[in-house]
């Protein structure tokens, strides 16, 4: 464990040009952290020498692991590549936190679990199978970072949406009209997560200094259909652009999903740390800032 309240002062990141991986190198920015934000290219955490080098070379005091596939459909097909990216880098990076001694933040997902429950998940819930490759490789790479790693903090997210490229929010509102609705899925529950809130959490979670599994979603669970159309109401367009249609009808193909994966904040409520929003209000500050 390291010593509570202790502050990090070199953060590198890895996947720091994706959508949380860019929150999170703005907000240790904005805090004065020494940030290193290697791409793709410089830092591939599919090789592991690379990534060796580039840790003894940066001696970061906190490595973020942003890097993946996030794309679900994707790993559906092209699985092993998937399994690299998303298992054998979180390894990669475990490993090497270990041998450069310094702490290693993996982000999850709650893909990893089966989706078979009717309330929000714990940290102590059995995750089960996860429905899809993508969670199961995201599985996979919680038990390789475990093994590889002490000092480890997993931290499971949920259903992003933030500043840096387009997700479920900004492509509702870019193409919902009520001339063409768009069919969204209205029995999924969900806990959408302001990627800003997540940081905010991060440096929290970093400063108690406590390793292990957490949660960090928005509060409160969902459907995408009601986050849809909350996302048109606060963005003050017409909620005829989106139509409310069951799973069973939907028919889109692509990778299983699970029916219920909204998550519960469990471990930083009872540290009372949790810094997440409900996710409505996660929403509102973030159409503020775009629309
Ligand atoms: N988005 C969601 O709703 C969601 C939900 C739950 C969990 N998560 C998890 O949250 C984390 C961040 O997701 P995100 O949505 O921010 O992802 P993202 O926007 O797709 O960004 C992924 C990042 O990883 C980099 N990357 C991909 N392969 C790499 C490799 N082999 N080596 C080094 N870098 C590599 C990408 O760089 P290039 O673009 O240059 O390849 C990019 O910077 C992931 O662990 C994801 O599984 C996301």
């Amino acid at each position: 464990m390291a010593a509570a309240g202790k502050r990090r002062n070199k953060i590198a990141i890895l996947g720091a040009s994706g959508l949380l991986g860019a929150t999170l190198a703005r907000t240790f920015a904005a805090q004065g952290a020494e940030l290193f934000t290697p791409s793709h290219q410089q830092a591939d955490v599919v090789d592991l020498a690379a990534l060796d080098r580039f840790v003894e070379q940066a001696q970061p005091d906190v490595l973020i692991n942003c890097a993946a596939e996030a794309h679900v459909d994707i790993a559906e097909t092209d699985t092993d590549r998937v399994f690299r990216v998303n298992a054998l880098g979180p390894q990669n990076a475990a490993v090497v936190a270990a041998k450069h001694r310094c702490e290693l933040v993996q982000i999850s997902s709650d893909y990893v679990f089966d989706g078979e429950t009717d309330r929000p998940y714990r940290e102590y819930d059995p995750t089960g199978t996860p429905a899809s490759q993508y969670g199961r490789s995201k599985l996979l790479a919680e038990q390789l970072v475990r093994e590889a790693c002490q000092r480890h903090y997993i931290l499971r997210v949920a259903a992003l949406f933030g500043h840096g490229r387009q997700t479920f929010v900004d492509w509702v509102l870019a193409k919902a009209s009520p001339q063409q609705p768009l069919r969204i899925v209205c029995d999924r529950q969900i806990s959408p997560t302001w990627t800003n809130d997540i940081a905010e959490q991060t440096v929290a979670m970093l400063e108690l200094g406590v390793h292990g599994t957490y949660h960090c979603s928005g509060d409160g669970v969902t459907t995408w259909y009601e986050f849809a159309s909350a996302a048109l109401a606060l963005a003050g367009k017409n909620a005829a652009g989106v139509v409310a249609v069951p799973d069973a009808e939907l028919q889109l193909g692509g990778a299983p999903r699970p029916r219920y994966s909204a998550l519960d904040n469990y471990l930083f409520k009872l540290r009372e740390i949790d810094r997440v929003k409900h996710w409505r209000d996660g929403l509102a500050h973030y159409l503020r800032a775009i629309v």
